[in-house]
């Protein structure tokens, strides 16, 4: 069975030390807690009124369904603020990839969101004059955006294996093969 906690490591472990959400960032998000708990409703509608304000995201959802994702999405706030951003988190991070995936919530879409939640946090934090939360939520949202693209990524791959039934090491080989005849063709295009 695939280990969720082992694709959010492998995924972690990627990022350079100093880009990577560490222990010292959630003292600080620990520290501002209450702060970022009284900012939930106002980030869960800014959230949603985004992704319905623009048609490709808007096409994702069904009729009637905003006040179940609302209601996710207060949860993921309150973990994301509460703690502990350990491994089950980042686990958890790792299946958000695979939801995604199933309901094609394409990676730029998701990653656009998390830029808009640290932006959300960056421009309040800053004007209170908490530099330190407004960075250790940058390196969090980064870590975030990276294991459910890493999560993402994995089980398209996964899935292409089981459908085809091609043995992984394989199927790897060959697309990188198929990945340098692509990339010399373009530049003998210029
Ligand atoms: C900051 C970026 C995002 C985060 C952190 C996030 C987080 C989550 C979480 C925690 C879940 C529940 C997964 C579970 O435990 O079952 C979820 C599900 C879902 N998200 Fe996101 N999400 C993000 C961006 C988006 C975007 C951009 C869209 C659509 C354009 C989207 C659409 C959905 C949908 C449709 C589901 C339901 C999946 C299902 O049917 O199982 N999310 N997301």
């Amino acid at each position: 069975m695939v280990d969720l906690r082992e694709i959010a490591k492998k995924a972690l472990e990627q990022m350079p030390p100093e880009a990577r959400f560490s222990p010292e960032d959630a003292q600080v998000i620990a520290r501002h807690k209450d702060l970022l708990l009284s900012w939930s409703e106002e980030f869960v509608q800014a959230f949603y009124d985004t992704l319905f304000a623009h048609p490709p995201t808007r096409a994702v959802f069904r009729e009637g369904e905003r006040p179940e994702r609302e209601e996710t999405l207060r949860g993921w706030w309150r973990r994301t603020v509460e703690g502990p951003l350990d491994e089950t988190y980042f686990a958890w991070m790792a299946k958000v990839g695979l939801a995604h995936f199933h309901r094609k919530v394409e990676n730029p879409m998701m990653l656009a969101m998390t830029d808009f939640a640290n932006e959300f946090v960056s421009t309040r934090a800053a004007s209170m004059g908490f530099v330190e939360l407004t960075a250790a939520f940058n390196r969090l949202m980064g870590s975030v955006g990276v294991v459910i693209v890493y999560s993402y990524d994995f089980f398209q791959k996964l899935a292409l294996h089981n459908v085809v039934g091609m043995e992984p090491a394989l199927l790897g080989r060959l697309s990188l093969e198929e990945a340098r005849s692509l990339l010399e063709k373009l530049k003998e295009q210029g």
